[in-house]
């Protein structure tokens, strides 16, 4: 997709953010240092082909983790600020990129100084889910007029499997259901929350996107670990290893592959541009 370019604005690193600093989840750095679940980074190529970023563009990388797509759309000439709600998450950008810019703050609750003509996001989108209108009327104000927004995050019926499995293995361990803390919208749902919120949306498309969980050989169960940790914090310590031998052997039949664990992703991929 080609976009238009011009109005871009001149680059302001002051800082001039007002970034409500606070965040439900608690970050791994390991997740994202490309040696454990470096596939979420990895698999953010095509998107940022599709978000098409230009020479002397402003871009803001909401949810940025450690900053890797933000140094990709860096190296292809764009200014781009890295934003993400994690302290820790930020501090091991900066420390991996240092000359780009990288800031605390969470996308429900943030303005710009000046506006951006694009904002990016990869795998980040489905762990706002706190209110999702509040992030799009936030990214709406961050862009200018025609200034877009491309994303990729979790969508309907993403890993459904391992979310089943935990739900059941949770409930045979007569745990309270866990409140799963991610918003997986469908294609038309999200669409429509676009529109709403002042965007015409130029490409919507959902996909299957099995994923090797590379470097988990403890397939579900790390998963588990790595992604709803918060969850296991309120499960009593002594129930955590078997409670997560059984989402393994739940999940197993459907994930379990000769080659290793695949898990069931389906991705919703967007480009939108502001009226
Ligand atoms: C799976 S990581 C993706 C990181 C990066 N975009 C990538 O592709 O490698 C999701 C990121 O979203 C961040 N995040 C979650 N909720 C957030 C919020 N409300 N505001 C800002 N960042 C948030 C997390 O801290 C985490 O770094």
């Amino acid at each position: 997709m080609g976009w238009n370019t011009s109005g871009s604005t001149g680059w302001d690193t002051s800082g001039g953010t007002g970034w409500d600093t606070s965040t439900r989840t608690t970050w791994h750095t390991r997740a994202h240092d490309g040696s454990f679940f470096g596939y979420v980074s990895a698999q953010g190529a095509p998107i940022v082909d599709l978000l098409d970023p230009r020479p002397g563009e402003r871009v803001l990388d909401l949810g940025c983790g450690t900053g890797v797509l933000t140094a990709e759309i860096a190296a292809r000439g764009a200014h781009v600020l890295g934003i993400d709600g994690s302290h820790t998450m930020i501090e091991a950008a900066i420390a991996q990129h240092p000359g780009l810019d990288f800031t605390v703050g969470d996308a429900h609750d943030f303005t710009v100084a000046q506006p951006y003509d694009a904002v990016f996001s990869n795998a980040a989108l489905h762990w706002m889910s706190r209110d999702p209108d509040a992030v799009i009327s936030c990214v709406r104000l961050a862009l200018r007029p025609g200034g877009r927004f491309v994303a990729e995050l979790g969508g309907a019926g993403n890993c459904a499997t391992l979310t089943s499995a935990m739900l059941t293995a949770w409930r045979e361990h007569g745990l309270y259901e866990p409140e799963l803390p991610w918003y997986f919208p469908s294609p038309a749902e999200y669409a429509m929350r676009l529109e709403k919120g002042g965007f015409a949306v130029k490409v919507v498309e959902c996909f299957d996107c099995p994923t090797p969980l590379d470097g988990c050989p403890n397939g579900a169960a790390d998963w588990v670990r790595m992604f709803a940790g918060s969850l296991l914090e309120k499960v009593p310590a002594a129930t955590v290893e078997p409670l997560l031998r059984r989402v393994n052997e739940l999940a197993a039949p459907a994930l379990r592959h000769e080659s290793g664990w695949l898990a069931d992703y389906v991705r919703l991929r967007f480009a939108a541009v502001r009226h």
